[in-house]
């Protein structure tokens, strides 16, 4: 999407767009006010799971994240349907919408219409709008020398979802990472907003280490991850290992193959869950050392799988990550 996008003209002329999409930012930003900014975001799917339920919770819970990932607060939802009634029945479309809608009720927003069309391979997402102060907003750029770096979800869910259509996931797995993807980020970002978040992204479809990267190159500088500080699924290495892996993580690992440095004791299994593509994963944030241990103590009080995964250096020369165990 980010390669197509790059094609659009650019908006610059409207000095109340704050974010488009140069940086590959989560969301817009549009400045109505001094004091109030509008987020606009939209995402939706083909199901991830079987269940209708859960799917929509996931759906929604992905949408809504780009709104916390710029720091905001959603408001408003609308939901975006592709579905044939006649084919799959009307009681799992009203299922996947419920779920949507429990989703968007628990974040505190409101839905307010959406609009549907008849389609063979269904298809359910959500268009958010959330607010923000216009200068207090977190967007990719921003990341600074000596940050460190905090991740809010175990990563590993495209993975996961790959075992689960082949088959292959136990139903442990597939309660695992259903609950994964359903959990909204906003416990993370209400968290976060205590203190001074320098750049801030969710983890979703570049993966672990396409996001990173995102930030590193908007903020100009280069990132070290520990891979044994990376919360991961369970077993995701091990499917990896049998090549149950998504072709957006293949490619996401070609694509960031120059930019990307493995430490020699990092495994091509281990290089794909860290480029594994992701739907609805955690926040992560760039900030100080001394708030992120504060962010981070206060995140796993209340559950939340919250960790620092690497840090932030100097530019060399370009942007790169550095991957070690
Ligand atoms: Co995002
Ligand atoms: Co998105």
């Amino acid at each position: 999407m980010a390669q197509v996008l790059r094609h659009l003209p650019p908006n610059r002329e409207d000095k109340n767009l704050l974010v488009g999409i140069d940086y590959s930012d989560d969301a817009g930003v549009y400045r109505l006010t001094d004091e109030l900014a509008l987020i606009q975001t939209l995402d939706y799917f083909t199901p991830v799971v079987d269940d209708p339920y859960m799917f929509g919770q996931i759906a929604a819970a992905n949408a809504l994240s780009d709104v916390y990932a710029m720091g905001g607060t959603p408001i408003t939802a609308m939901n975006i349907v592709g579905f044939q009634v006649k084919k799959i029945g009307a009681h799992v479309l009203a299922d996947i919408l419920r779920g949507g809608a429990d989703k968007v009720r628990e974040a505190g927003a409101v839905i307010v219409g959406g609009h549907s069309i008849d389609d063979a391979e269904p298809k359910y997402g959500l268009s958010v709008t959330g607010i923000c102060h216009p200068e207090k907003f977190w967007a990719n750029k921003g990341a600074r020398v000596g940050d460190v770096l905090v991740l809010t979800k175990p990563i590993g869910v495209g993975i996961m979802t790959t075992a689960i259509k082949r088959g292959r996931a136990s139903a442990a797995d597939i309660e695992t990472v259903s609950n994964t993807m359903a959990m909204l980020n906003r416990q993370a970002y209400e968290v976060f907003k205590d203190y001074e978040i320098h750049a801030c992204t969710d983890i979703t479809g570049f993966g672990l280490l396409g996001h990173c990267y995102e930030m590193a190159k908007a903020s100009e500088v280069c990132m070290e991850l520990h891979v044994n500080r990376v919360p991961m699924l369970e077993n995701t290495v091990i499917y990896a290992e049998e090549d149950i892996i998504p072709g957006g993580t293949k490619a996401n690992h070609l694509w960031l193959e120059n930019v990307v440095r493995y430490a020699e004791n990092v495994s091509e299994p281990m290089q794909h869950v860290l480029c594994d593509a992701i739907t609805s994963g955690g926040l992560l944030a760039s900030m100080s050392f001394e708030d992120a241990e504060q962010a981070v103590r206060r995140l796993q009080e209340c559950h939340v799988d919250a960790r620092i995964i690497g840090e932030a250096s100097e530019l060399q020369g370009a942007t790169y990550i550095d991957v070690v165990l």
